[in-house]
């Protein structure tokens, strides 16, 4: 039950991010305006992956634990600490600096972090082996 969420929720967080990245390729290329729905979507694409780490910790109780984990346990904190930390920046900047070339960047490095996570422990990045 929580690997089945825990392996579901992944396709969430994917879905997440993929919509922060293209909501910042567009803001950024199209020359728009700051937006406030840019940095609610990407407070939401950070909540699910603190929520996934959340549930991550608690499955490692549940699972035997092989060395393939670290890799998947340091990819997945460096994908929560970048997510978090692009939202934190953006937020602390004034308005009129706030941008949106940072979330795409960090949009971008999250999910290739999680990527790498999931393929550490040898799964396809949408492969699920939930029974
Ligand atoms: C963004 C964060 C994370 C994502 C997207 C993610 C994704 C995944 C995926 C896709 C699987 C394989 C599911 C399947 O084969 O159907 C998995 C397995 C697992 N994950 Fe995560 N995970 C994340 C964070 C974490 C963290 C932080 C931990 C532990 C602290 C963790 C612990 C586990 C464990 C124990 C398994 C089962 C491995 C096994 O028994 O083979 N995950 N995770």
């Amino acid at each position: 039950m929580l690997y089945a969420a825990h392996s579901g929720l992944r396709f969430l967080v994917l879905v997440g991010g993929l919509f922060v990245i293209l909501y910042a390729a567009v803001g950024l290329f199209g020359k728009r305006e700051y937006s406030g729905a840019m940095a609610r979507l990407a407070i939401v694409f950070t909540g699910l992956i603190h929520l996934q780490v959340l549930l991550g910790v608690v499955l490692l109780f549940t699972r035997p634990f092989g060395t393939a984990m670290i890799g998947h346990i340091f990819m997945m904190i460096a994908a929560a600490v970048v997510a978090q930390g692009t939202s934190t920046v953006v937020k602390r900047r004034p308005a009129e600096a706030k941008s949106y070339g940072p979330h795409l960047v960090g949009a971008v490095l999250a999910i290739a972090f999680i990527a790498l996570g999931i393929v550490a422990i040898g799964r396809g990045v949408l492969q699920s082996t939930v029974p």
